[in-house]
């Protein structure tokens, strides 16, 4: 563990208590865009199941969406400021300060993994290999929920400057299928963010 830098957050660490003061502190979860998205994925887990929040941020609102769906959760962000307010906010909450490309995932399984914000951020050749860990990690019939646009595409994130990068639809099939994971479906929220839903069947 703690081999994150600064750089390691894809620019997120420069950047943390802007994130936190924005998205981090919503009055309610179910103001922030998409959270009805991953609410709705939530709770078609089992009560108690374990589930993995990769680039969790300050947990705001993705982890507090899996908690108040009764999940047991894990989270994994590189950024040291992101993992702080993590903390505070979820002290039982087990988080790696790591890369998920690093991160060995707490050695253990998982019914469903989130990267909610986070694959597009990476390199191509570090979307492929996270996309075969959370493979790895998922137990039979566990569920992955990722967003990234559609299409293929480069863009400047909004908040870093720095580049970030769709493979697209096509290719992240292909790598799905290539880890033994099944997309099943995708939806769309009112931020016109894009979500993959898959499956290990
Ligand atoms: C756009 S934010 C999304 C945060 C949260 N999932 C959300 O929906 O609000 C991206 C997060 O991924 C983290 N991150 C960026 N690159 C990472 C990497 N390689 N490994 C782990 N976390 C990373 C950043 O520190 C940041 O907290």
């Amino acid at each position: 563990m703690g081999t994150a830098t600064e750089d390691s957050s894809n620019g997120y660490e420069a950047v943390a208590n802007i994130y936190i003061a924005g998205r981090g502190t919503r009055a309610r979860v179910g103001d922030s865009i998409g959270a009805g998205v991953v609410k709705a994925w939530a709770d078609a887990f089992p009560p108690g199941a374990t589930v993995l929040d990769l680039g969790s941020g300050p947990g705001e609102p993705s982890t507090r969406i899996l908690q108040e769906a009764g999940l047991t959760t894990y989270a994994v962000d590189a950024s040291p400021t992101m993992v702080a307010a993590f903390r505070e906010r979820f002290p039982g909450v087990p988080i790696e300060r790591n890369t998920v490309e690093a991160s060995e995932f707490f050695n253990r399984t998982f019914r469903g993994v989130l990267a909610w914000g986070l694959l597009f951020l990476l390199d191509p050749a570090a979307q492929a290999l996270v996309i075969e860990k959370v493979a790895r990690a998922l137990e039979p019939q566990g569920r992955f929920l990722f967003t990234a646009p559609r299409q293929p595409l480069e863009w400047l994130d909004g908040m870093t400057g720095r580049r970030s990068q769709s493979l697209g639809e096509h290719t992240y099939q292909r790598l799905l299928r290539d880890a033994g994971l099944t997309w099943v479906a995708d939806a769309q929220d009112e931020g016109e963010n894009h979500y993959y839903f898959v499956e290990k069947v």
